[in-house]
């Protein structure tokens, strides 16, 4: 079993029969990629908890959450306790996590929808019109430029205007390998890693979104877009979260 306790309030419990009754044997192999960074990296999965919160206060008011990336819905719950969404729609394309969501979030919320689905496989009658959009999907600008299938995806999303959309950005895990490479991008110095999200707000520009508030930490950025091309954003750095634990039993 997995403990996430959050912020002294909220607990997620991850029985082992979700993953793969291995428990925390050696056999990782067989586990969803998430609920194996939970079990390697629980210090990281803690700080991302901690920005789950962040974003989610900002979108006060939104009364329609959908998550395409739902992993053992940590946010999900955060959503529920902070925002009491009349909808929430949530998926992901591990069975391990869709199982767990659907068993433990679903019984207990009864305004949450989840299936199984790929979101980079989805339709655009399947994006939701929801306040809350959130892409927790390691987006970078490099593969909000070149790949495809993140460009469709935030193309289907914004074409649904919400008044919120959330992602995370990986390119903090490689900005000291190209940060000369944005800078060319993006026509001015980039030395920091709000530097590179100031540039990557500009690219929202051409899907008429900017990013309005950014929360990092070493390797991972989560940002909050919102409709127009306003310039400045808060960003917010942090080193660790003391008050999520997760510990296993
Ligand atoms: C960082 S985790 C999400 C954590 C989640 N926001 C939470 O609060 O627990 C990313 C999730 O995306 C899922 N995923 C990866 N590729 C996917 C895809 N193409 N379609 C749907 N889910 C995907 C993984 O199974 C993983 O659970």
């Amino acid at each position: 079993m997995i403990t996430i306790s959050m912020f002294g309030k909220w607990v997620l419990k991850i029985p082992d029969r979700y993953m793969d009754g291995s428990a925390m044997s050696n056999e990782l192999g067989s586990l969803s990629p998430f609920i194996r960074s939970i079990i390697l990296r629980p210090d990281l999965v803690a700080i991302d908890t901690y920005c789950y919160k962040r974003i989610v206060e900002y979108c006060k008011g939104a009364q329609s959450v959908a998550e395409y990336f739902a992993g053992v819905g940590i946010m999900t719950l955060l959503a529920e306790e902070i925002l009491h969404p009349k909808f929430h729609w949530i998926s992901d394309y591990s069975d391990d996590c869709v199982a767990f969501l659907q068993d433990v979030l679903c019984t207990k919320y009864a305004n949450i929808n989840c299936e199984k689905r790929d979101a980079f496989n989805m339709q655009p009658y399947q994006v939701h019109s929801y306040d809350l959009i959130s892409l927790d999907c390691n987006m970078s600008y490099g593969k909000l430029v070149n790949d495809p299938r993140y460009r469709s995806l935030v193309s289907m999303t914004v074409k649904k205007c919400p008044k919120f959309i959330h992602m995370s950005d990986k390119a903090a895990a490689y900005f000291h390998v190209n940060k000369s490479k944005y800078t060319k991008h993006f026509g001015f110095n980039v030395d920091s890693i709000e530097d590179y999200l100031v540039g990557l707000s500009l690219c929202f520009r051409d899907f008429g979104y900017h990013i309005s508030y950014a929360i990092g930490y070493k390797t991972a950025s989560h940002i909050l877009l919102t409709k127009g091309i306003a310039g400045s954003f808060d960003f917010e750095w942090v080193d660790r979260a003391d008050d999520v634990d997760i510990f296993s039993s």
